[in-house]
């Protein structure tokens, strides 16, 4: 099966318009430099929801291969919801996808599974890629459930979906404990995990959902331990946090993806 990696930069809560503005052209030329092929490897990132014009002017300006899209969404179309944000805002803004179901959003915002579900069906609705996060944490590793509770997350959300929309998922395995720690994974345990979602995918669907569906890991992903990680089978590319925020790091990730 043949898919193309993704290296997603996960901006969190950094970088204004101006910052996210220089850090796009900065990049572009950066990979431009070393003649990146973007057939073989798709860059994206993840902007607050004030940088999204930004980027997405300069994305349509200078015609860049850069994708993009953003952290969160709400789960409802319109209306009387201050604050918050639409999926079909987001795609008009040229979005290609939404992060859901982050660990730091599920913990400091009340996301339960059923507005993960609706979030996830909100994205697709509105022609964009959902990628779904799920990762266990320190205590569930120490109990040895590890890869239930990551396939769990994701079976949550997929036996809701039909066999299209599942086709258009994107999954990001993100163990809570190797987020912002310096803790990465092992190339074993990021495979171990990443299959064994496939695994389950293929179960609930057929092995065409499973083989296009795109698995990426994520926690304390650097371009020390990037290609390592992307040689195992089922890794699919990265969801890149804190080294997303520096130019060359997220560069060299994406050639060594
Ligand atoms: O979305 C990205 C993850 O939370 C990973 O963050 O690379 O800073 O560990 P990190």
């Amino acid at each position: 099966p043949h898919r193309i990696p993704l290296v997603a930069g996960n901006w969190k809560m950094n970088f204004d318009h101006l910052e996210a503005t220089y850090f796009v052209q900065k990049l572009a030329w950066s990979l431009r430099d070393v003649r990146f092929d973007y057939k073989r490897c798709e860059v994206a990132l993840m902007p607050s929801f004030t940088s999204l014009r930004s980027v997405q002017v300069l994305v349509e300006a200078d015609r860049l291969n850069i994708t993009y899209g953003a952290q969160a969404v709400s789960v409802t179309a319109q209306g009387a919801f201050t604050g918050d944000v639409s999926a079909d805002m987001l795609a008009s803004l040229g979005c290609s996808y939404v992060i859901v179901g982050h660990s730091e959003r599920r913990k400091y915002h009340p996301e339960d599974d059923a507005n993960i579900v609706d979030q996830v069906r909100a994205v697709l609705a509105a022609d964009m890629q959902p990628i779904l996060c799920v990762g266990e944490s320190f205590e569930e590793r120490r109990q040895g459930i590890e890869l239930d509770f990551a396939v769990g997350q994701v079976h949550d959300v997929t036996r809701d979906l039909s066999e299209a929309e599942a086709a258009r998922l994107i999954v990001a395995y993100e163990p809570v404990w190797a987020i912002g720690t310096g803790m990465v994974a092992t190339p074993e345990t990021a495979q171990d995990a990443a299959k064994a979602i496939r695994d389950d995918l293929r179960k609930s669907f057929n092995a065409s959902v499973a083989d296009s569906v795109r698995i990426l890991y994520g926690g304390s992903v650097t371009s020390k331990n990037a290609s390592q990680l992307i040689s195992e089978p089922d890794v699919d590319g990265f969801l890149v946090g804190g080294a997303s925020l520096d130019v060359d790091e997220l560069a060299t990730i994406a050639r060594l993806a």
